[in-house]
């Protein structure tokens, strides 16, 4: 079992599900206390990156990549 999830949304944001430490890029730490999950915007278009705001409903994103299906066991 894994400790963290990324789900991604069709359209919409990752959804990070379990305990992580989120920084800037200058290392600084998000505040993720109380938070569970956490909506990451992966369409670049939230006014609160790096967390999603919902935008992604108005402009139009479109994202619904399918993980691809695990290659054959070996014979
Ligand atoms: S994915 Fe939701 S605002 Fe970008």
């Amino acid at each position: 079992m894994h400790d963290v999830t990324i789900k991604t949304r069709e359209n919409g944001p990752l959804l990070v599900t379990g305990p992580i430490r989120l920084t800037d890029h200058l290392g600084n730490v998000y505040d993720l206390t109380g938070k569970e999950n956490v909506a990451l915007c992966s369409c670049g278009q939230s006014a609160k990156k790096p967390f999603c705001d919902g935008t992604h409903r108005a402009c139009g994103f479109i994202a619904g990549e399918i993980a691809p299906a695990p290659p054959p066991p070996p014979a």
